[in-house]
């Protein structure tokens, strides 16, 4: 493992990806009137009819009863309050795929990808639960699906639940936007959020762990989907405005200004909203635009690393350590790619970590296979994750798959 002396030093994690470049990746050119960057080069259309979002007839607002799962995503609990996910909270990967498509314009890649693995780890294989208990939701899903430095969801070491909202992270994120009247919590705001608190966790969290799944890829998402896909879209503004209004409909509060309160699970869509055009759906290569947007103000995002057992020692730990063999094949796999890594990680190491059968691991392989190719990275079958990194990092040896505790070193496979 490297030791970096300091956050500083670590801010040179790109290193870790000696392919990495995000500047010789091309950038979506700015389009007034939304600020500089991270919007589309051109805008995208738009088509009221098509865009707006019923919330009424089959698809009023109902709050979950006692029996309804809700848990750490805003978006499938919203959903799921709407009925374009079963009001139950258990739902197919199928159903998880059409319910996010109809609701956000999740492209059928990106939402494929994640309700396949949802079923996967958290689930039977077909269906998962939006909560769910310790290993059978996306809830209990720690390090496995859930993750670390979340917006507005504490770090379950922290915090003692990763379900909760922490009402300071909340403030944080509202208070980026002072006037309401001009608010848009846009993918420039979101990247400082981003970068404010992947530093929280390094700061205050003594088991911060950052992945390489569940942090390269999932924790970006957490902060990228609250404008892509929250955002209200419009005639004037097709990429869409997140204002304070729409924001707090969909992570759920209320109340007067200077006391906000939050209703878990009572997340909601906004009537009169619009979603993204369906010529326009948010992808997984749109996805990873975003990532490397991110990565110019945050670089750490794009590497694995964790706290040692106290705050401020948050370690990097080396892809060429993680995935032995990397560096020699490293240069013809596409790792020009934030999500080759994570994808190569997952491809010959799930099996051991999460303790998957045989079919299982043959079903996230499927998965991986096309979105590999799609983003042009390569799989190498030969590469073997090295489980001892992950091992050394507290706040991953704390939690197992969803089967149970893994032994350290089980992942050497
Ligand atoms: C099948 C599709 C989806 C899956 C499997 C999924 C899964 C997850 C998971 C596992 C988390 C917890 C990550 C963490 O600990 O931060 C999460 C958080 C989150 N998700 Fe989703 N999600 C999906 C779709 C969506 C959609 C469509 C939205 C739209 C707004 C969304 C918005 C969010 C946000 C904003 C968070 C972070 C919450 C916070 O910490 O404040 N997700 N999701
Ligand atoms: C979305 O934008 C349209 C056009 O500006 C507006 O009429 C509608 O009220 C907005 N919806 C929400 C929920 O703010």
């Amino acid at each position: 493992m490297k030791t970096f002396s300091s956050l500083a030093a670590l801010a040179a994690g790109v290193a870790a990806f000696p392919h990495l470049n995000p500047d010789s990746m091309v950038e979506r050119a700015a389009v007034p009137p939304q600020g500089a960057g991270y919007l589309p080069s051109s805008p995208p259309p738009f088509n009221a009819a098509a865009q707006l979002v019923s919330t009424s007839g089959q698809y009023v607002f109902k709050a979950p009863g006692p029996n309804d799962a809700r848990g750490p995503c805003p978006g499938l609990n919203a959903a799921a309050n709407h009925g374009y996910l079963p009001h139950n909270g258990v739902a197919t990967i199928t159903q998880f795929i059409e319910g996010t498509n109809k609701v956000f314009g999740m492209a059928r890649d990106l939402g494929g990808f994640l309700a396949i693995f949802g079923a996967i780890i958290d689930g039977d294989g077909t269906s998962w639960s939006i909560q769910g208990v310790p290993h059978t939701g996306i809830g209990g899903s720690h390090h496995n699906y859930e993750c670390d430095s979340s917006p507005v969801k504490g770090d379950l070491d922290q915090y003692g639940s990763n379900s909760a909202n922490v009402d300071s992270q909340w403030r944080t994120l509202y208070g980026l936007q002072p006037d309401a009247a001009t608010a848009n919590y846009n993918l420039e705001v979101l990247s400082k959020f981003r970068n404010i608190r992947f530093k929280e966790s390094v700061a205050k969290n003594p088991y911060f762990f950052y992945g390489p799944f569940d942090g390269i890829a999932v924790s970006q998402a957490a902060f990228t989907f609250i404008y892509r896909f929250m955002s209200n879209k419009s005639a004037e503004n097709p990429e869409g405005v997140l204002n304070k209004e729409v924001l707090k409909s969909f992570m759920s509060y209320s109340g007067p200004e200077n006391n906000l309160k939050h209703t878990p699970g009572h997340e909601r869509i906004p009537d009169n909203w619009y979603k993204r055009n369906a010529a326009d759906e948010y992808s997984i290569p749109y996805f990873i635009t975003d990532i490397i947007a991110f990565a110019k103000e945050t670089p750490e995002i794009i590497s694995v690393g964790c706290n040692q057992g106290k705050v401020n020692t948050y370690q990097h730990v080396g892809l060429d350590q993680l995935l032995p063999g990397l560096s020699g094949a490293g240069a013809s796999l596409g790792l020009s790619s934030p999500l080759c890594a994570p994808l190569n990680f997952l491809n010959t190491g799930a099996k051991s970590m999460y303790s998957l059968s045989d079919a299982k691991n043959t079903q996230l392989q499927n998965a991986i296979k096309p979105v590999a190719s799609q983003i042009g990275c390569l799989l190498d079958p030969l590469l073997k994750p090295s489980a001892s990194q992950l091992q050394a990092c507290p706040g991953f040896s704390l939690y197992g798959g969803p089967t149970g505790p893994v032994a350290p070193g089980a992942i050497q496979s």
